[in-house]
């Protein structure tokens, strides 16, 4: 049975004004700002589809304080208006008069884009539901909603104002994604007998260390296949090749991968060739020929040879991030062949985030993938067993709505 929640599919919101909290959080391209990713937008982009007849105002964060993701919304109200051929009005504003009377002039059919909540100090730290009700974005724009959409599966895992701040106060139903994620993981995540060998890429470092160990922890993994930049910190710790060449100068997530290494020895499969540039060109070299000078930037054959047989003999799978520098034709075919495999194996495969996502779409093998979710933290910390703040927010709010 799913869980106690308070469903898009029986609800009537026509003529109310609401409030969605979707995550449309974006890579972007340092260079030009750019919006380099567009799976998050076309997800939203179908729950918004569902929300037709009422005054919808959509807020998102993005990026993080401190770094060059950390910009304003009117892209993505742009991107948005063409994925849905509808007009999406952006508000350079979160909470100031100029997004009051933007609500204040709706009519059923609307839609209005907040700027980025993380302009608000506020939304930048975790707090209680009951906290959160005195914040400034609920104070001021909850007396403008009737109720709220919480589609944020992505960020679920933070207890930010916006994610459990309005649904205190109003009802509050679940997105469509949200509702998607849970179905097809709720029984996953509540049997704790269920194990995984992870396959972990991509470059967000420190994040993906600590979701490791949790996962470890929480009795959840089988093996650790790496690639990427997370291989690469493993393969600076484990100091089987030239530090220059892994691109990695952050000494405590050596560390770190270094401890983890000893601590659970068994449980990490580290690539044993690697893809390095010579002339442009993709040249792959086993770990003992990587010269300082060089740059690995995928797994070599005889790893994906290695990290197939693993997929062979695993019931569930958990992949999260690219393998290699997937952008370039030289070096994405570790990327394509393992997601290949995972799309041809008879494991059950979960994918994470915007990357493989797009990635499996462009191969058209989408639909061969038991879940693919563009959640990242968020749904290794469901996959942990961890209480959600926005999934405990929907749960609460279904409590208090369908006792009245
Ligand atoms: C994500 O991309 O994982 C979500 O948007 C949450 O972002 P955060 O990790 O900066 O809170």
């Amino acid at each position: 049975m799913l869980m106690n929640i308070l469903s898009l599919q029986n609800a009537d919101l026509s003529n109310k004004t609401v409030f969605l909290r979707c995550d449309i959080n974006s890579p972007i391209n340092p260079r030009d700002l750019s919006i380099l990713d567009k799976s998050r937008l076309i997800e939203v982009a179908s729950t918004i589809r569902k929300l037709n007849n009422c005054k919808l105002v959509v807020a998102s964060h993005q990026g993080r304080l401190g770094k060059s993701d950390y910009i304003s919304m009117n892209q993505h109200a742009i991107t948005l208006s063409e994925l849905l051929d509808r007009t999406v009005k952006f508000v350079p504003d979160v909470i100031g008069p100029a997004v009051i009377t933007e609500i204040q002039n709706m009519d059923n059919g609307d839609i209005l884009l907040l700027d980025n909540l993380r302009f608000l100090a506020e939304e930048n730290s975790e707090m209680s539901p009951e906290h959160a009700v005195n914040s400034h974005l609920v104070k001021k724009l909850s007396p403008y909603f009737d109720v709220c959409v919480l589609d944020a599966f992505s960020t679920s895992h933070r207890s930010h104002p916006s994610i459990v701040g309005f649904a205190e106060l109003m009802p509050a139903y679940a997105g469509t994604i949200v509702e998607g994620e849970v179905k097809a993981l709720q029984n996953i995540v509540q049997n704790p007998d269920m194990k995984f060998t992870a396959i972990l890429g991509g470059a967000k470092i420190p994040d993906r260390l600590k979701s490791i160990q949790k996962l470890i922890n929480a009795g959840r993994i089988e093996k650790t296949l790496l690639g990427g930049l997370i291989g690469n910190t493993f393969l600076a710790a484990s100091e089987q090749v030239p530090l220059s060449s892994t691109s990695i100068d952050d000494k405590n997530s050596i560390q770190t991968a270094k401890s983890l290494l000893e601590q659970y020895p068994d449980k990490f499969i580290l690539a044993e060739d690697v893809a390095v540039e010579v002339d442009r060109k993709r040249t792959e070299k086993k770990l003992v020929d990587v010269d300082p000078s060089d740059k690995i930037f995928d797994i070599g054959a005889i790893t994906i040879q290695n990290f197939s047989q693993q997929i062979d003999h695993a019931e569930n799978i958990f992949i999260t991030g690219p393998l290699g520098m997937f952008e370039n034709q030289e070096f994405r075919l570790g990327t394509v062949e393992i997601l290949n495999k995972l799309a041809n194996s008879n494991a059950k495969t979960i994918t994470s985030g915007g990357h493989l996502s797009a990635v499996l779409e462009q191969l058209q093998l989408k639909d061969k993938i038991y879940h693919v979710s563009t959640a990242g933290g968020a749904l290794i910390r469901y996959l942990t067993g961890e209480e959600l703040p926005l999934l405990q927010a929907l749960n609460n709010s279904a409590t208090r709505y369908n006792q009245r």
